[in-house]
């Protein structure tokens, strides 16, 4: 059995276009048999950023060695995942600012990553490969002013994890083509991707 992660991060929810690209992207890979999918819907968690009390709160665990304290669930949760699917659309040259709040709090020394006088900062996640889902409203393939697959390309090899793949439906609100035409094609690259993950 292979335990894969589902973070979902679309916050417009059922009208979320990146949702129905991730939901045709599950529904075919949960299929196989051997693949069990925890969801982890962030709109619903109490995820809040580093600052104040928040941030000293960790600072202290970590001096202390205390990994286990439950404000480190979704770091754990990260860590023993197999496969991680990542789901968010593209805003202002990026994703939403909840998905990095996440990140902030997955990113623990002693979970997600360590480091040592001979190797530096090394990740130190089970999963050998990360999917990310996205939509976006402009042309941003290739382009470097697109922030968000580039910073989850690396922070994939930061946690350690081999491979990184993305999946985007790109110019849904440019109107040059049809956006079911758009979407058919990242749905069938999803299937096609779905097979192999
Ligand atoms: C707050 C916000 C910011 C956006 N910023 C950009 C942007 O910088 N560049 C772009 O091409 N599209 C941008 N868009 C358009 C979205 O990328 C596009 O509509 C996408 O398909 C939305 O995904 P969703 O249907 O899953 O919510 C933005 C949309 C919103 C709501």
């Amino acid at each position: 059995m292979t335990n894969a992660l589902y973070i979902d991060c679309c916050i417009r929810g059922e009208q979320s276009r990146t949702k129905q690209l991730a939901e045709a992207f599950l529904t075919a890979y949960g299929a196989r048999e051997s693949i069990q999918i925890e969801r982890l819907t962030l709109m619903d968690e109490p995820i809040v950023p580093l600052q104040n009390g928040f941030f000293w709160q960790r600072e202290k665990l970590l001096e202390h060695g205390e990994l286990d304290h439950p404000r480190f669930r979704y770091a754990h949760q990260f860590q023993q995942a197999e496969r991680i699917i990542i789901a968010a659309p593209f805003w202002d040259l990026n994703f939403p600012a909840l998905l990095k709040i996440y990140i902030e709090n997955v990113n623990v020394q002693g979970i997600t990553f360590d480091c040592n006088e001979q190797n530096g900062c090394f990740g130190v996640c089970r999963a050998e490969k990360i999917l990310f889902l996205t939509t976006r409203g402009g042309l941003m393939e290739g382009s470097a002013m697109d922030n968000g697959t580039k910073y989850l390309g690396d922070m994939a090899k930061f946690f350690g994890i081999a491979r990184f793949e993305y999946i985007a439906a790109d110019g849904l609100d440019l109107g040059l083509e049809p956006v079911e035409m758009i979407l058919g094609r990242a749905f069938a690259h999803a299937l096609e991707t779905a097979k192999t993950f």
